[in-house]
């Protein structure tokens, strides 16, 4: 990827490329205050493109532009997931896919217990082949890209870094958020309150990066 050129999007239109109306909620908060009208790809029936990019920010750029290209505005797209140093990075880009039911598992759709699960298991496999510990060091990943329709775009990453524990705790949060404890806490983030989470977070880090240097 190539560093940001310095362009910025100033106050006006953009696209979301989501089509989660949590994600557009959120993110058209976040730019408000700097005068940015948030449009989502879903309202302007934009297509959503395969995500076959290998890293985060390979797939929020495909995202913000395939979205950017449609519409002939500036495009927002985010990509996110979780990242397990003993597995080698992995889920990685596949944290969602990892949560997917088989046909045979009954109805299609998300089981996070499941996903977790599977982490847990392949890192008790790594445990038990080193005769030792684990170790249990992970990160959510955060990318957001912005892409303008000349073909200029410019990326930030966030990270939040932690470790995982088993079983998982909490209610709060998403994903894997009853597995993950971000450093310095001693809670899951689905044991801490939303406040806190977004503080902390890797979404919060990615924008932050964006708003210093889009808004700053
Ligand atoms: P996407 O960015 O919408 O493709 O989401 C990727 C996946 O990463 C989500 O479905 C979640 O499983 C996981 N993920 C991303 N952020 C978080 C988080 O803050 N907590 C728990 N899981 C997360």
């Amino acid at each position: 990827m190539s560093p940001n050129s310095g362009r910025r999007l100033g106050s006006g239109s953009l696209v979301i490329a989501t089509h989660n109306a949590g994600k557009l909620k959120e993110i058209s908060a976040l730019l408000d205050p700097y005068g940015v009208k948030c449009i989502s790809a879903g309202s302007l029936g934009l297509p959503e493109p395969a995500e076959t990019g290998t890293t985060f920010a390979q797939n929020a750029l495909i995202k913000a532009r395939s979205a950017a290209e449609a519409s002939g505005l500036a495009a927002l797209a985010d990509d996110s997931g979780l990242s397990v140093a003993a597995l080698g990075g992995r889920p990685g880009v596949y944290t969602a896919d990892w949560a997917e039911r088989q046909w045979f598992e009954g109805a299609p759709g998300r089981d996070w217990y499941m996903a977790m699960g599977k982490v847990e298991g392949m890192l008790a496999e790594k445990g038990a082949a080193s005769n030792g510990d684990v170790d249990r060091t992970a990160a959510f990943h955060c990318v957001l890209a912005i892409a303008w329709p000349d073909g200029e775009y410019a990326i930030y990453e966030g990270r939040c870094e932690g470790r995982l524990t088993w079983p998982p705790r909490g209610a709060m949060g998403f994903g894997y958020d009853p597995v993950f404890v971000p450093t310095g806490s001693a809670q899951t983030f689905a044991e801490i309150a939303p406040e806190e989470k977004h503080a902390i977070s890797h979404r919060a880090d990615a924008f932050a990066k964006l708003v210093a240097e889009q808004f700053g």
